[in-house]
């Protein structure tokens, strides 16, 4: 274990991210038949990050569980004429817990740009909403040997200025990103122990490690555990396993039933 991460006790954080899938009555569906099948689990922290359309849906599923809301984005002013945005005090309305910043689609379809994740990492602190903040590497990237010195200026750019306490980083290489193609558990602890390493070079070793760093990209119940090993992997944020609830399931309980 890195120096960094031991001493500090970091609960498992297994975040669902369905990104644009699913309508109400099929968020539905998926809470009726998950639920149940994590009964009982307390060794995870499970969050569900619904489109923003689903979250009333999830919010009233979840009411007696101990899983939490998270929502896939938020702007950085609580109100005013930003049309088609999404407020910190919005989300916090809507019980969300967690929301996500930065995610690699958000950054290579819609050209979000390192200063306004920044406003938006902020926004959601200053609210008390607990960000999930994605960084990593393309492919070529990562074919030219830059994987660190990217995802180091991404976390310096995103958290300048800014400790939030408590943070949830994922570590999400877009190469492994839906298709299929897992980092292997090795490669993955190498870039998380890294991140824990920015992070105490930023601000202090005692922050950095309570930071909890999900691993995200192609996450599925045969492959849960062997990231689990890592001794800086706290968790993951799963895309395409966790609209499917006994997907979903069998991950919260660390590939149960793989
Ligand atoms: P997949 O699990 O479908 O590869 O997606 C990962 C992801 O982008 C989660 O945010």
């Amino acid at each position: 274990m890195s120096k960094i991460a031991a001493g500090h006790a970091r609960k498992r954080l297994i975040a669902a991210n369905w990104k644009m899938y699913k309508t109400i009555a099929e968020a539905e569906r998926f809470m009726e038949e998950f639920l149940p099948l994590i009964a009982g689990q307390t060794e995870a922290e499970a969050v569900i990050c619904p489109p923003f359309t689903c979250l009333p849906a999830v919010r009233q599923a979840v009411r007696s569980s101990q899983v939490q809301l998270g929502a896939q984005d938020v702007f950085w002013e609580n109100q005013g004429p930003y049309t088609g945005e999404i407020s910190p005090a919005m989300l916090l309305d809507l019980d969300c817990r967690y929301v996500i910043i930065g995610h690699s689609e958000r950054r290579h379809i819609l050209g979000e740009t390192e200063a306004n994740i920044n406003r938006k990492l902020k926004a959601a602190t200053h609210a008390g909403l607990i960000p999930i903040f994605c960084v990593g590497e393309t492919l070529d990237q990562r074919e030219k040997e830059l994987a660190r010195e990217i995802v180091n200026q991404q976390l310096a750019k995103g958290l300048q200025d800014l400790r939030p306490d408590p943070l949830a980083v994922a570590y999400e290489p877009v190469w492994a990103i839906g298709t299929g193609v897992n980092a292997t558990p090795e490669d993955a602890q190498e870039m998380i122990g890294y991140i824990r390493e920015c992070l105490a070079r930023m601000y202090d070793e005692d922050w950095a490690g309570k930071v909890r760093i999900l691993y995200g990209g192609s996450v599925k119940p045969g492959n849960i555990a062997s990231f689990l090993e890592q001794p800086d992997i706290d968790g993951a944020l799963v895309g395409g396993a966790s609209l499917v609830a006994p997907d979903f399931a069998s991950i919260v309980r660390f590939g149960e039933n793989a």
